[in-house]
């Protein structure tokens, strides 16, 4: 390869008009890959002037978002990981391979893994929230998924872990924002769910936008080489993400984008996303002696490697037809699965599932009859005439059973006009039942879509005190991309189902649900908060030398005049108390779970050893239903201080009522280690305590010990 072909395959553009543009930078060898191409046709021209017009013939990368779904749409990630279930990710995650494919794409940006921990943060829809451990499982199987078995299967499409790293953590979550990230955090919490997708075989990996710590991901050679290669044995390639390699000079890291090619190429970035820094300057850098060929050797290497396994040398093009895999049967079943997994029961005082005595029910809200707002954010390629909206599936599925009276009230979620409140509170007069659909349009959360404020957009708190003023029972469900602060609503309702985005099926599976067909099993994959001044508010924090006895003195009783007390009290806000509206974890279901004889294998342990925990779960209630059991521990004392929960185990159980299983967790006590004082990842001899328990802050406590 010339260095010119070479420095081409490191280039990555986004698709622009016709054929013909393209290629003449394809036929030239300027061009690696091509993201945001979705036409097979158009993919099969332009493989076709790769392959056989150019001096090589190395075919084309093809690359698309396809992040809950492609063109069958899959809940948010986020709600996604609300299921606890890593085969609704595989699954999800194969289906949209195989639609994804089927149009040419052989390359998602996705997994979207960043541990996040501030529902301001738009972003918090795509990824799977607070946790590491539950992100490692969700990621892990959603790259399973898009690669499949084997990378070369034709329906496999190359997965790209993003973004690395510490996106997540933007100050005041505000997005692009800088993070300041101490090391051992960074390996604690934010890269365990990258290095568990480097261990599953994802192909690719994104930088980050964000600086941490003053230095861009982009630029950052501790991670994309010491860390990502050096220590996972990464064989990939990275990607920046879109032009965040010339971004540096906006971050004031480099002051131009020839520098930008410098420290990006000499950081260990492989390829460069939409801005050109180098194609333009690689050349000259390499003639000054400033990059090494053996870079780009490398980085070449590392990209062909990929297209090697991709299959795409012996097999570059598509067939032409679709029909038979877009939205296929197959497809809208998994991904009502999905739906109905996702959502969260937060509250209910018996009004769910509906009786059979209900005869009219009033369904109200914006996000009632709303299919494009239901599908979420980064939905380029799912078709709206798809979806299937609550009020659609009600009335399909339901309507023999109930009348349906629908008054939306308000037009779209953040329509302050309170002109329709008055209709959609004389539908709830004559209803039984009032079933309000709030919550967030799509492009209220997403990339640059952070907000200050979580309360409900426009006029929907109004709606919802209306409707409740009639007496008539209200069961509020909430699409969004975020936990929103509905701690009113929650008061005003009888019930509340929170479904985030749910995608093209979720008004069946939100039917289903209310209807009592299927019964809500999804927990809180990310802390609720009472108010925004509460975050970062998350359970897995550390202790303060005065921990919140929850026994605090609120503002309300505080007596004027009051004179200084600070002695003795904890660390809590005089308004907000310590706890948030809903733990990590939590989530009800129409029928009650009781946990008993919750036993550990030993109660001393070596470093070497496996602990067993047991517990037999039983099934109360009157309905059959699913729990997702977690296990959580503490480190008691270490050489820094730890967390005061964190899951590291969690499974669904389905139980009939009255039966009783028995839950098995293996622990391997080496997954109790962590980055240590010294720097180190290890397990530290000591007392730890166990939790087997329906949410983060619930159960009862067990201890063991880990001896030297
Ligand atoms: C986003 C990435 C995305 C890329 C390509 C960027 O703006 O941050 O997550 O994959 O665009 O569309």
């Amino acid at each position: 390869m010339t260095l010119e072909e070479k420095i081409g395959q490191m280039n990555q553009i986004s698709s622009y008009g016709n054929i013909e543009d393209m290629g003449v930078l394809i036929k030239r060898g300027e061009i690696g890959s091509i993201l945001n191409e979705v036409d097979p046709v158009r993919v099969n021209a332009l493989q076709r002037v790769a392959v056989e017009e150019s001096r090589l013939g190395i075919p084309l990368l093809i690359a698309r978002d396809v992040i809950h779904g492609f063109k069958t749409i899959f809940p948010i990630p986020l709600g996604q990981a609300a299921s606890f279930n890593p085969g609704i990710a595989e699954e999800g995650a194969r289906i949209s391979a195989i639609e994804a494919s089927a149009a040419g794409i052989r390359w998602t940006f996705a997994p979207m893994i960043d541990i996040a921990r501030d529902p301001r943060w738009g972003r918090v829809a795509e990824g799977c929230g607070e946790d590491p451990y539950l992100t490692s499982v969700m990621g892990v199987a959603t790259v399973r998924g898009y690669q499949g078995e084997s990378l070369s299967d034709p329906t496999s499409i190359a997965a790209c872990p993003k973004h690395f790293v510490g996106y997540g953590a933007a100050e005041g979550g505000r997005d692009y924002n800088s993070t300041f990230i101490p090391e051992r955090q960074l390996r604690n919490v934010y890269l365990p769910p990258f290095e568990a997708a480097a261990k599953a075989g994802a192909a690719t990996y994104m930088t980050s936008f964000n600086d941490n710590d003053g230095v861009p991901s982009t630029g950052n050679k501790f991670i994309l080489q010491d860390v990502l290669r050096g220590e996972w044995g990464f064989d990939g390639f990275v990607v920046t993400d879109w032009a965040s390699a010339t971004e540096m000079i906006a971050h004031g890291f480099v002051a131009d984008a020839k520098e930008a090619a410098l420290k990006s190429v000499n950081a260990g970035v492989d390829m460069e996303m939409v801005s050109y820094s180098f194609v333009n300057y690689l050349p000259e850098l390499i003639k000054e002696g400033k990059v090494k060929e053996s870079a780009i050797n490398e980085a070449v290497r590392n990209i062909l490697r990929i297209k090697f396994r991709l299959g795409l040398f012996d097999h570059p093009y598509v067939r032409e037809t679709t029909e038979d895999i877009f939205y296929a049967e197959a497809h809208l079943e998994a991904a009502k699965r999905a739906a109905v997994e996702s959502a969260i029961l937060l509250k209910n005082e018996g009004i769910l599932p509906l009786k059979e005595s209900v005869c009219t029910v009033a369904v109200v809200g914006p996000l009632a009859d709303a299919p494009h707002e239901q599908l979420g954010t980064w939905i380029f390629d799912g078709d709206k005439n798809y979806t299937q909206t609550p009020l659609a599936a009600i009335r399909q599925l339901y309507g023999d059973r109930v009348e349906v009276i629908y008054e939306p009230g308000l037009s779209y979620s953040r329509d302050k006009s309170t002109e329709g409140i008055s209709r959609a509170v004389a539908a709830a007069a004559r209803a039984d039942v009032v079933l309000a659909f709030v919550g967030e349009e799509a492009i209220l959360s997403g990339e640059a879509h952070s907000l200050a404020d979580l309360h409900l957009q426009g006029a929907q708190s109004q709606l919802i005190e209306a409707v409740a003023a009639t007496g008539k029972p209200v069961v509020t469900v909430v699409m969004a991309g975020r936990p929103l602060t509905i701690g009113r609503q929650v008061e005003l309702s009888a019930a509340v189902l929170y479904a985030f985005h749910p995608g093209t099926m979720g008004g069946p599976a939100l039917a289903d649900l209310i209807f009592g067909k299927e019964v809500p099993s999804g927990k809180t994959p990310i802390t609720f908060p009472k108010m925004v001044g509460q975050i970062p508010v998350y359970y897995a924090h550390h202790n303060t030398g005065r921990p919140a006895s929850r026994t605090e003195t609120l503002i309300d009783d505080i007596p004027v005049e009051a004179g200084q007390t600070s002695l003795g009290n904890t660390s809590f806000y005089l308004d907000a108390g310590f706890d948030p509206l809903y733990p990590f974890g939590y989530g009800l279901s129409y029928t009650t779970f009781r946990y008993d004889n919750i036993r550990l294998s030993d109660s001393e342990l070596k470093k070497n050893d496996i602990l067993t925990v047991e517990c037999d779960i039983t099934n109360t209630g009157e309905y059959e239903g699913t729990e997702v059991v977690q296990l959580y521990v503490q480190d008691k004392v270490g050489s820094v201080t730890r967390p005061v929960k964190e899951l590291k185990r969690f499974t669904r159980v389905n139980l009939k009522p009255g039966e009783t299983r028995t839950v098995v967790f293996d622990l391997p006590v080496e997954e109790l280690a962590f980055w240590n004082i010294d720097m180190v990842r290890t397990v530290e001899p000591g007392d730890f305590g166990l939790w087997v328990a329906t949410h983060s802050q619930s159960g009862d406590e067990f201890s063991f010990k880990v001896m030297d």
